[in-house]
Order: C-alpha cells, then structure tokens, then sequence
C-alpha cells in the first residue's frame, strides 16, 4: 500500500465523520506531512512510495484524533497567526485569521517610532500581544486573561518570539487591577451566545475552551465589559480596537453609545465582508474653556 492510498484511506474516514471533501483532503495530507517531515513539493512527488510500517504506526493515532473532530492545529500544536507559529492546545482558542484586521488596525494608529502602552485583553495564546510588540518596537504591553493555563502558553509563545521582556502577563478578569493609563486596548473577547452552544460544529463545541468561546446568553457580555474596561483606562484620545461576532454589529454601536467617553471611529469587515471589528476612540479631555 502508498502513502497516497492511506491518505485518500484517511481522507474518506474524514468526510464520513461530517468534513468537507476539500477540507478532509487537506487534513488527511497535512497530517501525513507532518509525520513524514515532508514539504508540500516533496509529499506531491514521492506519495506513491509505498508506506512504511512506522509511517503508519505513528500516521493511525492522528488520523483517529482527526476523525473525533479534534482541529488539526491541536493535533499539530501548533497555528499559524500574522505568519508567525504559535503554540496551541486545549488551554487556548485556535488565533483565527480575521483576528489578523486588529494588528492591521492597531499598526496603522500607531507611529513606527511611537512607544505606546497596549493592553491586550484576554491574550489566549497571546497571538496579538506578541505580534504588536514585535511590528512595534517601542511598545509595552501588558496581556490579560482569567486563564493561568492560557497565560502559560502566551508566555512560552513570547519567549519562543524575543518579546517576553516586552509583556506583562497578569492574570485577572478584563482590565482590573490594570493601574496604569493606557494608550490602546485590544481584544478578541468570547463573543458567542451559548445558546448558540449545539449548534456549533464539534471542533469548536468539544474542543476549544468554553471560557475564550462563550459570552453569556446573547453573546454580548464580555464584548460590554471590555468597553467599560476600556473607557475607564484609556488615556485621552486613547483608541479601542476589538472583535465581535457576525450579525452583532448593530448591538455593538449601541453598547458603545451607552458607555461614556467612547465614540465608534469605525466598522471593519473581513474578507467574507462581514462587519468583524471596531475601533473607537476614547474623548479628548475636556480643554480649561469648556
Ligand atoms: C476568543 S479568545 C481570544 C484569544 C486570543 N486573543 C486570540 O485572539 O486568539 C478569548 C480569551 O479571553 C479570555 N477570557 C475570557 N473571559 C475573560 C475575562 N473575564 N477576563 C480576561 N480574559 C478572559 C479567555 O480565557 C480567552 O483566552
């Protein structure tokens, strides 16, 4: 038997498991790569080498785990994010490629030479913290998350990226206990409703941390306290760029029309043209004459 046939083997096993075709292709093929230690030229050229023993010793247990629905970056360990590898497993969410629109933003409020303060609020793998403070060299940034497990990988993330000098980790809820005015904040906060929670697709349901996923019945909660959070340490004209959920846009504006001393600067879309993220920006201070 080939490599190529227990991949296409595999690959079956997927789409019978409820995987796309396409995706159940990639899956089964990047496994195989990662236990031959083979690039994507190579595994096209020599597939049809027969398998070794070995190959399929260690190729079985990560087709099983593939099979259960576990997201292949769990199986790897690892997930590619602003085109850096980052590690990740149970304790932290997969970094999702839309996240990739908060650095855009954040980078283009900031000044090359600039040396703000950034709070990243609710960091998981650290993804963002450790990205903005490698795209600007000046920052200091401080990263939150209620997870102790979840700051131990955005600790070895930052370590494995020659910023950890650069970030201070605190475990805490949103922003309190941050006792220091801040120039932006950042987040990808839990957004979904979890009511929403069956009628989730399994890799998301049964695998990632319900505490990075879920935000309350309406989804909203956590997106609400990062506003306040937010308002309340911002510096004058400080900014605010976070995620939301699709179709929670509308309530989004509103939450930040309810909260004093912010305004909505604007709505990014991702790629699927879906409204993703905001920014808004925290009031000047009042001048002497007003
Ligand atoms: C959607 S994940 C985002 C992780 C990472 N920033 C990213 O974009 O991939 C949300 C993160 O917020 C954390 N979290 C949930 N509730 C929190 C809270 N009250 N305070 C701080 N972090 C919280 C979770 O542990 C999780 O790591």
């Amino acid at each position: 038997m080939t490599i190529h046939d227990l991949v296409q083997g595999a690959r079956d096993r997927f789409v019978t498991a409820g995987i796309s075709a396409g995706l159940a292709a990639l899956d089964a093929e990047v496994l195989a790569r990662q236990v031959l230690g083979w690039d994507r030229a190579r595994f096209l050229t020599d597939r049809n080498e027969r398998a070794t023993s070995v190959f399929l010793l260690n190729y079985e247990p990560l087709v099983a785990r593939r099979e259960r629905r576990e997201p292949v970056s769990y199986i790897l360990g690892t997930r590619e994010f602003w085109g850096l590898p980052f590690e990740v497993g149970p304790d932290v969410l997969i970094p999702r490629h839309e996240t990739e629109l908060i650095i855009e933003e954040a980078l283009a409020l900031t000044a090359k030479d600039a040396c703000p303060v950034i709070v990243d609020v609710g960091t998981g793998s650290g993804c963002i913290a450790i990205v903005l403070a490698r795209e600007i060299p000046g920052a200091r940034v401080i990263a939150t998350d209620l997870s102790r497990h979840a700051l131990e990988v955005a600790r070895r993330n930052a370590v494995r990226h020659g910023v950890a000098h650069r970030i201070r980790f605190v475990e805490t809820s949103f922003l309190d206990g941050i006792d220091e005015t801040v120039d932006i904040v950042v987040s990808n906060p839990p957004y979904v409703p979890s009511v929403s929670q069956p009628g989730l697709i399994p890799e998301v349901r049964d695998y990632e941390p319900p505490v990075a996923v879920f935000a309350g019945e309406d989804g909203l909660d956590a997106l609400h306290s990062v506003l306040i959070g937010a308002a309340a340490k911002l510096a004058p004209g400080g900014w605010l760029v976070m995620e939301f959920g699709c179709g929670q846009d509308d309530c989004v504006v509103s939450l930040v029309e309810g909260v004093e001393g912010l305004d909505v600067v604007k709505v990014r879309h991702d790629l699927q043209d879906i409204p993703r993220t905001v920014i808004c920006r925290k009031s000047q201070a009042p001048t002497q004459e007003s």
